[in-house]
């Protein structure tokens, strides 16, 4: 059965992986999240129960993101969960441009071994610029690898936490970013639509979820940086004088 499987490969209890979490004091009320490697929703669970504006959770196991729907699915919280390697190019697609808040916990580790150290640090740096705010967890002796690239992104450490297995919650911020603020749907609107786009849908999730008129704040954005990067790109284009 596919959960003894899984249990056996089960690293600490749950409330090992929910220490320091809260304690951190990270307001997750109306925030859209992002749960990297998001097993089987436990986390995601926890932090619905702190009214976010959504929750999007991705993970490579397909019985884990399974689990992770049947339990959101009785939180009246927006959840979503896809079941994709971080290391697939499908992941641009899947994920949202914006999120107010990023969590990596005890993940970062699994995807340099899945994927390589090369490209896990690519793909984080793609995952982290859709936000302004990052909770991870990571190894004893991990931290320095992890906070080099997101300060490459301008991250900054607000506060790291040790837990009695000897991980760190780290909490960082982009200092100076404006909040991204996600457009909850009115009450009876749709719900967010399934994992995966239906088969035969033009459409991916994350279009989807932005023609539903779910995130028409980021898309804006999107639009005013595409157009601020063009006229940088034009200016510097123009010969020196
Ligand atoms: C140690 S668990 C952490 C789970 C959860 N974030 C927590 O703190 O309890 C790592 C999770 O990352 C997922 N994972 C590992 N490599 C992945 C990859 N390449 N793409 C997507 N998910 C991955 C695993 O399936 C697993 O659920």
């Amino acid at each position: 059965m596919w959960w003894s499987r899984f249990k056996r490969g089960f690293a600490g209890t749950w409330d090992d992986r929910l220490d320091g979490l809260f304690s951190a004091k990270v307001d997750y009320a109306g925030k859209s999240i992002l749960d990297v490697g998001c097993n089987m929703g436990v986390v995601a669970y926890e932090i619905s129960k702190l009214k976010p504006s959504s929750i999007h959770g991705i993970d490579i196991a397909k019985p884990h993101i399974e689990t992770a729907k049947m339990l959101l699915s009785g939180s009246p919280v927006h959840a979503r969960f896809d079941r994709l390697n971080l290391g697939s190019r499908r992941l641009g697609n899947i994920l949202l441009p914006k999120y107010d808040i990023v969590l990596l916990l005890a993940v970062y580790q699994h995807m340099q071994r899945n994927i390589g150290p090369g490209k896990a640090r690519r793909v984080l740096s793609n995952i982290v610029r859709r936000t302004s705010n990052v909770v991870a967890r990571v190894p004893p002796g991990t931290d320095g690898e992890f906070i080099e690239t997101l300060s490459d992104e301008g991250f900054q450490v607000k506060s790291t936490h040790t837990s009695p297995l000897g991980s760190h919650v780290l909490v960082l911020e982009k200092p100076g970013s404006l909040p991204t603020n996600i457009h909850v749907p009115a009450a009876g609107a749709d719900p967010l639509p399934a994992c995966s786009s239906a088969p035969g849908s033009a459409d991916s999730p994350a279009e989807s979820i932005l023609r539903m008129g779910f995130a028409p704040i980021p898309m804006t954005l999107r639009v005013a940086a595409t157009v601020l990067s063009a006229s940088a790109l034009t200016a510097r284009m123009r010969p020196l004088a």
